[in-house]
């Protein structure tokens, strides 16, 4: 059992939770993430690692209610035990030899950019952060990222904060005037379709992260496969961060699609 120590309501429907996992805090670097099981009978859900506090043994996990898991996972409050959490899983995110990096996230999708702008911010890279909502309401992590990251652009589709329209136009500014090693991309498909599609001309290598399918979150399902540079990777283990130029989005869309009425049904249910 893994106990609730804190607990935000950063947005509407976005959560951040404390919890105490030592074992897994103390192996977790940038881009792994954890399943989760609520209780005995819950389904696993991947979520990303936040960020971690080795020395007091803490994961933090930031989600947005978006399903019947995620909205109950939303009413546990600090003292509240999670029954089941496995990891650190996938693959770390190399972050390494990087001298500019621009880090772009939409949505709840900011949640999971956060560890991989504090990670190339404390590898010494220049560091620029954009991010992005539908509205001012449904930002999240602003302050968090200004402290770490050299500039921070907000863009929101209703022009209510930031640039009024998407973080890609703020990437196609940056790609056009200044030298850029590295772009990360995190947030729906299509937008990382976009900025692959947008960085491929500039040669800029990018890196996605992918919301694939997972059942078991180890590499025995194929539940979360995906095609990169023609061949067969499973998002879970050599995953879920990959070459965006490499990705055939079109599969993923579709794979991601297949369940759409049993997703429906369950996400009717009520929470109790
Ligand atoms: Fe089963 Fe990746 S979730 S192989």
């Amino acid at each position: 059992m893994y106990k609730i120590i804190n607990k935000e309501v950063l947005a509407p429907t976005v959560k951040k939770i404390d919890v105490e996992a030592p074992l897994i805090a103390g192996k977790t670097r940038p881009g792994n993430f954890i399943m989760l099981r609520i209780n005995e009978n819950g389904e696993r859900i991947p979520l990303t690692v936040a960020d971690y506090d080795r020395e007091k043994g803490i994961i933090t996990i930031i989600f947005q209610e978006v399903g019947y898991t995620t909205r109950l996972l939303g009413q546990l409050e600090k003292g509240d035990f999670i029954k089941d959490i496995v990891g650190p899983l996938g693959q770390h995110m190399d972050m390494e030899g990087y001298d500019k990096v621009v880090c772009l996230g939409g949505g709840s999708g900011t949640a999971l950019l956060y560890p991989k702008v504090k990670g190339f911010y404390e590898k010494g890279a220049e560091v620029i952060a954009i991010t992005g909502a539908r509205t001012k309401e449904l930002l999240i992590l602003e302050e968090e990222l200004a402290k770490i990251s050299h500039r921070l652009y907000i863009a929101t589709d209703d022009g209510s904060k930031g640039h009024h329209g998407f973080v890609t136009d703020i990437l196609a500014e940056i790609l056009e005037e200044e030298e850029i090693d590295l772009v990360v991309a995190i947030g729906p498909v299509p937008m990382m379709k976009a900025v692959s599609d947008m960085t491929r001309p500039y040669g800029v290598k990018t890196i996605v992260s992918l919301n694939s399918l997972m059942v078991d979150g180890t590499g025995m399902c194929g539940g979360c496969r995906v095609t990169v540079g023609g061949e067969t990777k499973f998002t879970c283990v050599d995953g879920p961060a990959f070459d965006g130029h490499q990705v055939d989005f079109e599969e993923l869309m579709n794979r991601l699609n297949f369940y759409n009425e049993e997703e429906k049904m369950v996400n009717k249910k009520e929470v109790s």
